[in-house]
């Protein structure tokens, strides 16, 4: 059987333009879609607007529109905001066409004739926001926790879902499936929300109040409530019941959604396909929110949002994929705003990756004319390939568990050590020397060739950029991750004389970054009285236990000795430094710094390091040993 996989954005209000926060799941997806198809997989991916409802009504209204012309414009602005941003989905699902309503009255009809609806009258507290009934636990101090408005009171007759009955089949099914819902923190809220009565779940708004929906199929007088509506998208866009889409790919089905929305995802859709007698979707994958520069959650009502469009024509579609993508792990919270992206970017993509294209296509172009020859491998280059051959066994399972930051990552320790290795072997050394041009072919095809691997395993994340990197080195333009494997021959193809740079270094807005040289000139800040640094406190101190911080790749936790005196210290080093290699040393620290709190560990100083032309860290020393606690002057 071939493999599938089938990936799902939520479909997006129409009645806010698109934002970051938006990109940011469909970015997602679109890496998995990408990686998965690379990887052989028949892929589908799904997005779209959810165009229905009070929520989007009222918009309209304000707007002075037709609600239809209104979701027909605002929609435009998801697809092209899409486009911009290379996404490759299969589908754009709209809740207004005709295929999608047939399918709601359908279902709808089904649950209604097995007589899994009544009607009922309804008092409680309604979010047009959530654009959904609260209930009193889930409010702080009165209002919804996530829209910060007082819920309205509502009293009125309604189509109600016989949702309650299937609590406990749906508590069973997640505790047999630990997958269903992750991240784990997430599956044991929904465990909770299952332990006490969820209600029969209204399904219906009277057209004379919202007049904008589906009307039921067996009282006009209703229209669907909005979330029964958009949640059949799902299915409805693979030509549910009969299509062959649907056959082939919901047994592959993975939502993606933000946590805002897990109550809808992880409690009303499952029960509603189980009425309706759908097997369930494999996978529901909760994420985090984008936070603007503020610290809220980026949203329209809050007025701070990052505009993917500006960004994604300023600084090129794939510095944004690329910055979202590694900034944060899934399934966190995380604030972003350009300066990130401007140091995400120059650090990995212009630093790390294009600049070693640019100095291996330099040499070869120089001295080689631009033709990629042969290895003849040592130990050296040995050590490379090994390493190459592992990458995609660590990769895909990062990709498997979503843990897309971290696979990243990993591929970029990789580029990290092509460095390196280029820089051991000093081709630029080599090429002076007639009797190692052999030497100085097998060095610069050997960083070729892992250069290319690269580019198989970050296609997904930066889809425009690895095709100029590949055509840059003549490649070939496409390659499969089957093709992430060590030693592919080189197709021979001459380099061309001129290529663009490929990630050209983005000057920081404010404050002016200094001028690109490999060490930063010297003093590169302005002088101060001895009075001043006289007011830095530099102790000895001896590393006594260091650890991970879960979910804070690049941070350890240090605990110190200053004399007698226990510190932690939460430092930076984790790309270089592993927690067991840290016991014993001695290390110098600022040990009069005012303590933070890092990712919630309180950090009573820090430790010295000294950093490369490519950033990477060594921990400062001393040249004969001192007792822990001695001062540094
Ligand atoms: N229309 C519903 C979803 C129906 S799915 C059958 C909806 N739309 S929404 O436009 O309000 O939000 C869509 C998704 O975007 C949600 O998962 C929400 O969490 C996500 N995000 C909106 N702002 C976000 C951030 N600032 N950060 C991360 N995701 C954000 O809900």
């Amino acid at each position: 059987m071939s493999k599938t996989f089938y990936v799902t954005t939520p479909i997006y209000y129409v009645n806010a333009e698109p934002h970051l926060g938006h990109a940011y799941t469909t970015i997602i997806a679109d890496f998995l879609a990408r990686f998965h198809r690379l990887d052989g997989y028949q892929v589908y991916y799904l997005t779209g607007t959810d165009e229905h409802g009070e929520k989007i009504y009222q918009a309209a209204q304000a707007a002075g529109m037709e609600p239809q012309a209104f979701v027909d414009q605002i929609s435009e602005r998801f697809k092209a905001a899409w486009q911009q941003l290379d996404i490759s989905h299969d589908y754009f699902v709209r809740t207004t066409e005709a295929r999608h309503q047939q399918v709601v009255r359908q279902v709808l009809q089904q649950v209604y004739a097995q007589g899994d609806i009544y009607k009922a009258d309804y008092a409680g507290l309604y979010c047009v926001g959530c654009e959904r009934f609260l209930t009193e636990k889930e409010l702080a101090d009165g209002k919804c926790p996530i829209h910060q408005t007082l819920p309205e009171e509502r009293r009125e007759e309604n189509y109600f879902f016989k949702m309650d009955q299937y609590r406990a089949w749906l508590t069973e099914y997640i505790q047999a499936h630990p997958d269903f819902i992750r991240p784990e923190g997430y599956r044991n809220e929904v465990l909770g929300m299952l332990r006490e009565s969820i209600g029969d779940l209204s399904i219906s708004r009277l057209k004379s109040r919202v007049p904008w929906g589906i009307p039921l199929p067996w009282d006009e007088a209703h229209v669907t409530y909005v979330w029964f509506d958009a949640l059949l998208n799902y299915v409805s866009a693979l030509d549910y019941p009969t299509g062959d889409h649907y056959a082939r790919f919901w047994p592959a089905a993975r939502h993606l959604i933000g946590k805002d929305i897990l109550k809808a995802h992880a409690v009303f859709w499952p029960t509603m396909l189980k009425a309706a007698g759908l097997p369930l979707y494999q996978h529901l994958n909760v994420g985090g929110y984008l936070m603007g520069a503020d610290g809220h959650k980026m949203s329209k009502s809050l007025g701070n949002v990052v505009d993917p469009f500006a960004l994604a024509q300023q600084y090129g579609p794939d510095a944004v994929r690329y910055f979202v993508l590694r900034e944060l792990p899934y399934g966190q919270d995380g604030a972003v705003g350009v300066q990130g992206l401007i140091e995400r970017f120059n650090a990995d993509l212009a630093n790390d990756l294009g600049n070693l294209v640019a100095r291996a296509r330099a040499l070869l172009l120089r001295h080689l004319d631009g033709v990629v020859p042969q290895p003849l491998p040592t130990q050296a280059e040995q050590v490379v390939a090994q390493a190459g051959q592992a990458l995609i066994e660590k990769v895909r399972p990062l990709v498997q568990k979503l843990r897309i930051y971290a696979a990243i990552e990993e591929v970029l320790q990789f580029v990290r050590s092509l460095n390196r290795y280029f820089n051991d072997q000093q081709p630029w050394k080599l090429a002076k020397d007639p009797a190692q041009q052999e030497r100085l072919g097998t060095v610069l095809s050997t960083v070729v060739e892992g250069l290319r691997l690269a580019s198989v395993l970050l296609e997904p994340a930066i889809p425009r950029k690895v095709r100029q990197l590949r055509q840059s080195l003549g490649l070939k333009e496409e390659y499969t991750m089957a093709e992430a494997a060590w030693g592919l021959p080189h197709p021979g193809t001459p380099l061309p004389a001129e290529a663009p740079i490929l990630f050209p270094k983005i000057e920081a807005e404010t404050p002016a970054a200094p001028a690109a040289s490999p060490v930063p000139a010297l003093p590169a800040k302005p002088p101060i009285y001895i009075d001043d640094f006289g007011k830095v406190e530099l102790r000895v101190a001896l590393v006594k236990a260091a650890e991970k911080i879960p979910k804070a790749d690049k941070l350890l936790k240090l605990t110190l000795d200053l004399g007698g005196q226990e510190r932690t210290v939460v430092s930076g080093i984790a790309q270089w430094y592993q927690p067991e290699d840290l016991p014993g040393r001695k290390v110098v620290v600022v040990a009069n710094l005012q303590p933070v709190k890092l990712r919630g560990i309180l950090s009573e100083g820090m430790i010295l390091t000294g950093v490369d032309p490519q950033g990477n860290l060594t921990l400062v020393g001393l040249d004969q040993d001192l007792a822990s606690g001695s001062e540094v002057r």
